[in-house]
């Protein structure tokens, strides 16, 4: 609603570049284009994939740049519901292609499971489309396993994880001894040598951990033959891409309190989720960043354990969980649900930048008749002026309310700012207000089409 802000960077490169070669690398205006960005604002669950499907439309590539089959994305078209964890939502749009980036975790059998599901359900063309990064690391079903030990091992301290064996594969990662699916598609004796070491490793750790090794590897040598047609070198393609000023999303998956470094350690997840993870999980300069939409639920949810000011434990918070179907994509645990935080807005909103917001699931709230908004926390009764690193601290926290008048009606059939009603338009500029960035889209529904493009 606001005015539009910019975080848009001039490309110094460009007026510079006179030799024939380097013209040719360029686009026909002379300036690469920029990638725009789709980011998860809270714990997860935002709609970003609803979000990215409607954006894609317009876009040539669609690239998830972290995370794995943990996350669980929702689109609805037409009726017809696809979820997708590993795949870019983009991938429904026929025109686009999808990228999985090199900062992604790959199960491989659980990404060719997506496929099958998403291709009975109407998804065609994928095989022209899915480029995946010969860089991008493996989760083997061990890694699944380990998952759930360390789950078991750490009893009423367990993190609540999707147990889809994303901690233990960025280990293996950050340890060196981890398996990319570059190494599947070279010597595969020299893959299964290091297959065999990394399990090694691991059995140490968890003596119950029990692997088949020969069958895993037998299984791998068929998995590589099924990939191999989508694999390639992805940093360049992207640059050619951008060069030739083709248009870029990237695809969020978790979201910024999830992020291992911003989150609410260690209640996250292992991967940046944040704005970061674009760069490091796609090999994208900052500098090639435009366009950064924060996707904010007009309420607050959260999948698994650690701490949430503003919960609610009571019969509005089961009001929330019902009409918002907040139950999750992946482990189908019911979500917990809250009122919207703008402490957790605005932190998030520093560490990346969101150019604007599209507010989704502003119709769960129509039957309220009063909502409530954290706009900040106190500690010990004072107000605090940053957003606590320690999760000690945050579970101490209050959150300080403002209240307003809900608006009784539903909201579901508009499609215009001015068909809201006036007590939902007082919501979405408090929102606007508090954080200084424009709301650019509204979500009324969970259909493509239920949304309020401002
Ligand atoms: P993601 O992980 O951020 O992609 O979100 P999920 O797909 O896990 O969860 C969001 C849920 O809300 C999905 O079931 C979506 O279909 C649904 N959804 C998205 N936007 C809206 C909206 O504006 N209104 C309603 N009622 N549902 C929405
Ligand atoms: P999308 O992309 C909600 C949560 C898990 C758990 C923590 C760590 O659908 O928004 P992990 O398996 O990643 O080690 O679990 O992170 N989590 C999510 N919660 N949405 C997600 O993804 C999530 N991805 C991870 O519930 O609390
Ligand atoms: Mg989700």
């Amino acid at each position: 609603m606001q005015q539009q802000h910019s975080n848009q960077q001039t490309n110094g490169t460009c007026t510079t570049l006179t030799s024939p070669r380097k013209k040719q690398r360029m686009s026909s205006s002379g300036a690469l284009s920029k990638v725009t960005v789709v980011l998860g604002a809270q714990w997860g669950d935002e709609g970003k994939g609803k979000v990215v499907d409607m954006l894609a439309t317009d876009a040539d590539i669609v690239c998830r740049c972290q995370g794995g089959n943990n996350a669980g994305h929702t689109v609805v078209v037409d009726g017809a519901e696809f979820d997708f964890h590993l795949l870019p939502s983009g991938i429904i749009n026929p025109r686009c292609k999808s990228v999985i980036g090199n900062g992604v975790v790959i199960h491989i059998p659980g990404l060719f499971e997506e496929l099958e599901k998403n291709e009975a359900k109407g998804l065609k063309d994928w095989k022209e489309r899915l480029i995946i990064s010969d860089r991008a690391h493996i989760v083997f079903d061990f890694h699944q396993q380990v998952d759930g030990l360390q789950e078991l091992e750490k009893g009423t301290q367990s993190l609540g994880t999707t147990k889809k064996g994303i901690g233990p594969t960025y280990s293996s990662k950050a340890a060196r001894n981890g398996l990319r699916i570059g190494d599947l598609l070279g010597d595969f004796d020299k893959f299964s040598e290091k297959f065999k070491t990394l399990v090694t490793s691991y059995q140490k750790m968890f003596p119950a951990l029990h692997v088949d090794v020969e069958q895993e590897l037998e299984r791998y040598k068929g998995f590589a033959e099924r990939i191999r047609p989508y694999v390639k070198e992805t940093v360049q393609y992207l640059h050619n891409a951008l060069q030739e000023g083709k248009k870029v999303l990237v695809e969020g998956a978790n979201a910024a309190m999830l992020d291992i470094d911003f989150g609410t350690y260690p209640y996250v997840t292992s991967s940046n989720c944040s704005i970061g993870g674009v760069s490091t999980g796609l090999g994208l300069p900052p500098s090639t960043i435009g366009e950064v939409i924060g996707v904010v639920k007009a309420y607050t949810t959260r999948v698994g354990d650690g701490p949430f000011p503003t919960e609610l434990l009571d019969a509005t918070g089961e009001l929330l969980q019902k009409r918002g179907h907040e139950v999750g994509v992946t482990t189908k645990r019911k979500r917990r649900c809250g009122w919207l935080d703008l402490a957790v807005l605005k932190f998030t909103a520093m560490v990346n930048g969101y150019t604007s917001l599209c507010l989704t699931k502003l119709d769960i709230l129509d039957t309220l008749s009063e909502i409530k908004v954290c706009i900040a926390y106190q500690l010990n009764g004072k107000e605090i002026n940053y957003f606590p690193s320690s999760t000690s601290e945050l579970s101490k926290v209050e959150a300080i309310y403002e209240k307003l008048d809900g608006w009784s009606s539903n909201t579901e059939g508009v499609r215009s700012l001015d068909k809201l009603p006036t007590n939902a338009r007082k919501y979405i500029q408090l929102i606007e207000e508090h954080l200084n960035i424009p709301v650019k889209w509204i979500g009324v529904g969970a259909g493509r089409e239920s949304v309020i493009a401002l």
